[in-house]
């Protein structure tokens, strides 16, 4: 097995290791298979050393020599080929990596590394591999939405594989819709994420997270109600990392359009005031409160019993306050509880973030912009500012993945831990 990564405490940027990391890429036979080349020369600037293993169908879209010249070294395509050098290939290819990434990812290897078939190198080499494997598929978008495709990729994401979803755009077969391989640069970018900290230790293991996510809804009538744009992503991707480094995780989730993590417990609560009981009850079990809903702060002062009828040229709504559940629970928390909360903000996003996290009395507030295109609302992606209390300036971070963001917001409660048991 790789070495366990040890999580950053510091404010420094992610970089690589000082100890070269060797990196297996992967080649499986798509048309994008020619931009692997690209990752190999962008994996190499990162300062690892990388191995290539190419498919047999990869070789028909761009030939082994290609690869060999890049990485100085033999490309494997067959173990059982003469040329080979080693021969269990598979064996010592795959163990002695810090990182498999398979780029292009076609719909059969998918399919394959879902499945334990290991009937050629790459294929084995996966079966074999002790080190956190990255994909990045790439098909045609009939594929990619194919359910059997689907089910293969959530099969992988609970197997532990990062994926690095496909682009939307037009391609090579004149088809438009989501299945082009990513950009080289991001697929390259998730690798450096992914061998810095994939492997952090189980740094929260007799933590309890309770994780509020989504957005609430706030009935007017029967049929109409008063929503918000959050997907609930943010908050599952933290239930995710927490879980993955020891943590108990229980989430209360609002309504959401992202998938929860396994192993995560789900309590749904769609209105703010059915969120604010949920909380409440599951709050005793808890030592760390995440509020990262998207909830409402008003909500219709009356629900009427049938659907609203039309008849007067305007309608006034009179909406109430909502209770604030994250300043209900910051003001009584007892037990060393740390409580974290988030700021969605339009404008003068750190001095509305820097006077949340005083006036709820918070340990920290994470802000991001929601005005960017990039991120935040529904993406996949975030670019946050996370703002402590006990600490000097705010900690901006660039654009990442909601789970790396994520990871990044836990560092910040392990230092919180950390520096408090030493008080
Ligand atoms: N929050 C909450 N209960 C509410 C409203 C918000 O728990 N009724 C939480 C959110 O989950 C988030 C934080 O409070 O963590 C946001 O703080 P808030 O000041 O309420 O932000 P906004 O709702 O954006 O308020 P404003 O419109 O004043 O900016």
């Amino acid at each position: 097995m790789g070495r366990l990564a040890t999580p950053p405490m510091t404010d420094k940027p992610i970089e690589p290791d000082s100890e070269i990391k060797k990196v297996a890429l992967g080649i499986s036979g798509g048309i994008a298979a020619y931009k692997a080349a690209e990752v190999l020369r962008g994996l190499q600037r990162a300062g690892y050393s990388v191995r290539v293993a190419m498919t047999k169908r990869a070789c028909e879209f761009i030939q082994p020599l290609t690869f060999r010249a890049l990485s100085g070294a033999h490309v494997i395509v067959d173990d059982y080929a003469p040329d080979n050098p080693d021969p269990i290939a598979h064996i010592t290819f795959s163990q002695t990596v810090d990182l498999l990434i398979v780029a292009p990812a076609t719909a059969n290897i998918i399919a394959k590394f879902a499945n334990g078939v290991a009937d050629d190198f790459l294929s084995s080499t996966y079966l074999a591999c002790t080190a956190p494997v990255l994909i990045a598929p790439a098909m045609n978008p009939t594929m990619w939405g194919h359910p059997a495709t689907q089910r293969n990729l959530s099969r992988l994401r609970t197997d532990g594989v990062r994926i690095v979803e496909p682009d939307s755009g037009e391609m090579a077969c004149g088809t438009i819709g989501p299945g082009r391989l990513n950009d080289p640069e991001r697929i390259v970018a998730a690798a450096v994420e992914l061998l810095a900290y994939g492997r952090r230790a189980q740094d929260l293991a007799g933590e309890r997270f309770l994780i509020t996510t989504g957005a609430t809804r706030e009935e007017l009538d029967p049929v109409r109600f008063i929503s918000n744009r959050s997907s609930g992503r943010m908050g599952f991707a933290v239930a995710e990392a927490a879980l993955s480094r020891g943590a108990y995780v229980s989430v209360v989730a609002g309504v959401t359009s992202a998938n929860s993590p396994n192993g995560v417990r789900v309590a749904r609560a769609l209105s703010a005031d059915e969120m604010h009981e949920a909380v409440m009850k599951e709050l005793p079990e808890a030592t760390v409160f995440i509020s990262a809903a998207a909830v409402a702060d008003y909500r219709p002062a009356q629900r009427a019993a049938a659907k609203i009828k039309k008849s007067e040229a305007s309608l006034v709504l009179t909406l109430e306050r909502t209770r604030d559940i994250l300043g209900e629970v910051a003001c009584a928390r007892t037990n060393g509880l740390l409580v974290i909360g988030f700021a969605a903000e339009t404008n003068d996003v750190l001095i509305n973030a820097q006077e949340k996290l005083r006036e709820k009395n918070l340990d920290v507030i994470v802000a991001n912009d929601v005005t960017r295109g990039d991120a935040g609302f529904d993406s996949s992606e975030n670019a946050i500012t996370i703002v402590r209390r006990d600490a000097q300036g705010p900690l901006e971070l660039p654009l990442m993945s909601k789970l790396e963001a994520a990871h990044r917001i836990l560092d910040e409660i392990v230092r919180l831990r950390a520096n408090s048991s030493r008080l």
